[in-house]
């Protein structure tokens, strides 16, 4: 340990992460992490960071980008356990995050061949790497909150192709909790609503294919979901008009019921409806990113490498199945919800999945929530395997 390192002894503590030796604050490990300490260390966020470790190996990636590093944990392990790792580019704005990342380098003994470490403003680091030779093929975007402010900038930091990763953790207003900062923040109109996590995934992908399309360029989301209380997504960026205005296609709005689960998708903005289920107002929500959240052949590409990476939590893998099994439809059914909505029983999870495919209708449980299922079933039909 370095001799600075050495002086905090009582204050910090080595642990390890997947394949690295990370020295974090030991505030980070007695209660939540907060900006209070020196450096952020979320040891909850290890399912997030094990599946970006999976993602760089799947896409072949050998340079990445980390604005916001904290101890620089993420980057470190994508180092380690990509094994290909040509040149990562390590950020913080915080003095103290900066030393605890240099440390955790020399602990895993990566050199300065590899990995170079700034301290600059997050979309100052971006703008610089965004110059062309300086782009990544990887941006790992992991701010407090919301990540918003620095979309643009992170789109313009990658190479043709390369892969944007979000997390953000203002899920409340994504999600429709905050109807006015949603709106001030993402340019959407989203409201308290039957699928909140899902609303979440559709907001963020809105706006990055918002931002994306100012600068001329598409996107192709590779997976989306939400854990505890973040929001996270993979997104390939396509180079070109063509694909920019090719993704705004899949831009579009959601009507709901009022009162009772009905829901459909729209590409218009309003048209004065009443629900054909319950004749009750219809409200429609967006813009919204209606398009598909995942690239199939990428999460069985990743799935795949199961057997070796073996350090990866099974938590993270579990993640990944749900995600792999879902179908590609918007919105889901939230069966208590839905229950309680009907004033029925609700049935089982797997009577209402076996129900609805032997009616020949397609069915998947959703990564959004334990409780809820994705169908193309019409409202009635679901209606249909509740008991009365
Ligand atoms: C959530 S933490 C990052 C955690 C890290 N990515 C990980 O996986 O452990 C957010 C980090 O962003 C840094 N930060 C906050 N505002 C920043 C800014 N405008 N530019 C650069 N870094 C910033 C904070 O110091 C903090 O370390």
């Amino acid at each position: 340990m370095d001799k600075v390192f050495l002086r905090m002894k009582k204050e910090v503590r080595e642990i390890q992460e997947g394949l690295a030796r990370i020295v974090v604050p030991m505030g980070s490990l007695i209660s939540e992490p907060h900006s209070k300490l020196p450096a952020f260390y979320n040891p909850k966020m290890r399912n997030n960071r094990d599946i970006a470790v999976l993602f760089t190996i799947s896409q072949g990636v050998r340079k990445i980008g980390e604005p916001m590093a904290g101890t620089g944990v993420r980057s470190i392990r994508i180092i380690l356990e990509n094994g290909n790792i040509e040149e990562a580019f390590i950020n913080d704005l915080k003095r103290e995050a900066v030393k605890f990342i240099r440390e955790n380098l020399r602990l895993n003994h990566i050199g300065r061949n590899t990995a170079r470490v700034t301290r600059l403003e997050a979309n100052l680091f971006n703008i610089i790497h965004s110059l062309p030779g300086n782009r990544v093929e990887y941006l790992d975007l992991d701010p407090y909150g919301t990540p918003a402010p620095f979309i643009y900038s992170s789109i313009m930091a990658l190479r043709k192709r390369g892969v944007l990763a979000v997390t953000a953790t203002d899920t409340f207003t994504l999600k429709g909790f905050k109807p006015e900062t949603a709106l001030a923040r993402y340019g959407v109109k989203i409201f308290k609503n039957i699928f909140p996590s899902e609303v979440a995934v559709r907001t963020l992908l809105y706006y990055i294919s918002r931002a994306a399309a100012s600068l001329e360029y598409g996107i192709e989301p590779l997976a989306a979901y939400t854990q505890r209380h973040y929001v996270r997504v993979y997104v390939r960026i396509l180079r070109g008009p063509g694909k920019a205005k090719e993704s705004q296609k899949r831009v579009g709005y959601i009507t709901l019921c009022d009162h009772c689960p009905f829901w459909k998708i729209s590409d218009e903005e309003f048209r004065e409806e009443r629900c054909p289920f319950c004749s009750s107002k219809l409200r429609i929500m967006g813009p919204l990113w209606i398009g598909v959240l995942k690239d199939n052949e990428t999460i069985s590409r990743i799935l795949d490498t199961r057997g070796e990476a073996y350090w990866i939590e099974e938590e993270s893998w579990k993640i990944l199945r749900r995600i792999a099994g879902e179908i590609d439809t918007v919105g889901y059914y939230d069966i208590p919800l839905l229950a309680s909505k009907l004033r029925r029983s609700p049935p089982s999870m797997s009577e209402v999945i076996s129900s609805l495919r032997e009616r020949g209708f397609k069915v998947s449980r959703t990564v959004f929530s334990t409780t809820g299922v994705k169908t193309d079933a019409p409202l009635r039909e679901l209606v249909g395997s509740f008991n009365p």
